[in-house]
């Protein structure tokens, strides 16, 4: 039999070609290392855009998800699952005190889409403010408050306005969170943007100044969150409550899933028929659900997102490395030189990392349990790479 011909052609030939892709084809991988098909074996820093929190293969994991699959693998919210029922408690126990209630859904941009949705209706306001260079997502809502969306938003409208607060500027978050504001959204620490940590002062005026005028703050932690930042969600590195907060990606640690967080207080808002989805809270993204948040905590992961993060913070200021920002695992090395240049370098010392928005800044989403040893290559690697050409 013929051997079949590169999957990258295939796709490219049977696939919108809407993403940039890498020079290699994984074949599996395991923990923190992807074996490509070529034999290659590339120490995964980027997790697959922060999604692969508790690396490859891990076996409490992927026995949750097989036992769950054998036992029930789908049920819609028609009915009442107890896995169910555990993921929602499981995910309040580990979340800001104030957030009580859930609402699942499948991905980011389907949980800024619903949050939003919730804010608009809650208040009866129809303005959104968001941060400049944030990201939220590709669906109408999500995009239209992710900053520089023009050149793919598409759609004709918005669905409702949108200002965008320079970040970090106190004054201007006072002056334009107003009675029309409906709600505020923000990622704590911005990933798309290059893991670009907003400063206390700055969540600290928008908490306020949410709250004076009875506009609601919104967390955006699908990339922040699930231990990323070294707390559960960023925001409790911060000491904020937010009103709703959305959480997705590493949640059920590669098993589409997501989730939207409120207070008992806008819960109480929503009945039957509100809000909805399908595939929200099914039986097998609910059990990863309870094996990421169980293993974050039994493998005491929060307290190694933080040791790295010191290592990474100590060891990597070297070679194209000039300033870290971010926090936790969330980081963004700025680089002498574009970062696109740093990954292909370091690429070739088989270490994936990523790139952001912010062209000089390489974005580091490692598994959150990588070790001493990984960051130990890692800092190595960047130490031989070649000066700048230019
Ligand atoms: C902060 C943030 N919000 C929302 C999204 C959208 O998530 P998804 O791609 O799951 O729709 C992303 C994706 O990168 C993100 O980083």
């Amino acid at each position: 039999m013929q051997p079949a011909a590169d999957p990258r052609a295939r796709e490219a030939a049977t696939m919108l070609r809407v993403y940039g892709q890498l020079p290699f084809v994984p074949e599996r991988a395991t923990g923190c290392d992807i074996i490509t098909t070529d034999g290659r074996r590339i120490l995964d820093l980027y997790g697959g855009h922060a999604v692969v929190a508790l690396g490859y293969s891990h076996p409490h994991l992927i026995n949750a998800i097989t036992e769950q699959s054998k036992l029930l693998l789908f049920q819609s919210n028609a009915v009442a699952l107890d896995v169910r029922a555990q993921a929602a408690e499981k995910l309040i126990g580990v979340a800001p005190r104030n957030l009580r209630h859930v609402f699942f859904v499948n991905s980011g941009a389907e949980a800024n889409e619903n949050a939003l949705r919730m804010a608009c209706v809650a208040t009866g306001r129809s303005k959104v403010l968001a941060i400049t260079q944030g990201f939220h997502g590709r669906t109408a809502a999500a995009g239209a408050v992710t900053w520089n969306s023009d050149s793919w938003y598409g759609f004709p409208q918005k669905p409702f306005d949108v200002a965008f607060i320079p970040r970090d500027d106190c004054d201007a978050a006072a002056a334009m969170i107003d009675k029309d504001v409906a709600a505020v959204i923000v990622e704590p620490v911005q990933g798309v943007a290059g893991a670009y940590d907003l400063t206390q002062e700055f969540l600290t005026t928008l908490r306020e100044h949410t709250a004076r005028q009875g506009a609601l703050l919104i967390a955006d932690e699908v990339q922040s969150g699930v231990g990323r930042c070294g707390q559960f969600f960023a925001v409790q590195v911060y000491g904020i409550e937010p009103d709703i907060l959305t959480s997705a990606k590493a949640l059920g640690g590669g098993i589409p899933c997501g989730a939207v967080l409120c207070t008992r207080q806008l819960a109480m808002r929503f009945g039957p028929g509100d809000l909805g989805s399908t595939f929200g809270g099914g039986p097998v993204a609910a059990a990863a659900i309870v094996a990421v948040i169980d293993s974050i905590d039994r493998e005491d992961l929060l307290a190694n997102v933080r040791a790295r993060e010191a290592q990474i913070r100590e060891q990597c200021i070297v070679g194209p490395v000039r300033k870290i920002q971010g926090k936790g695992l969330l980081l963004g090395l700025l680089c002498d030189r574009p970062a696109v240049e740093v990954r292909d370098e370091l690429l070739t010392h088989d270490i994936l990392t990523g790139t952001s928005a912010d062209p000089d800044v390489l974005r580091i989403l490692a598994p959150l349990l990588i070790e001493s040893k990984h960051v130990d290559q890692l800092a190595h690697a960047l130490e031989s790479l070649a000066p700048p050409t230019s």
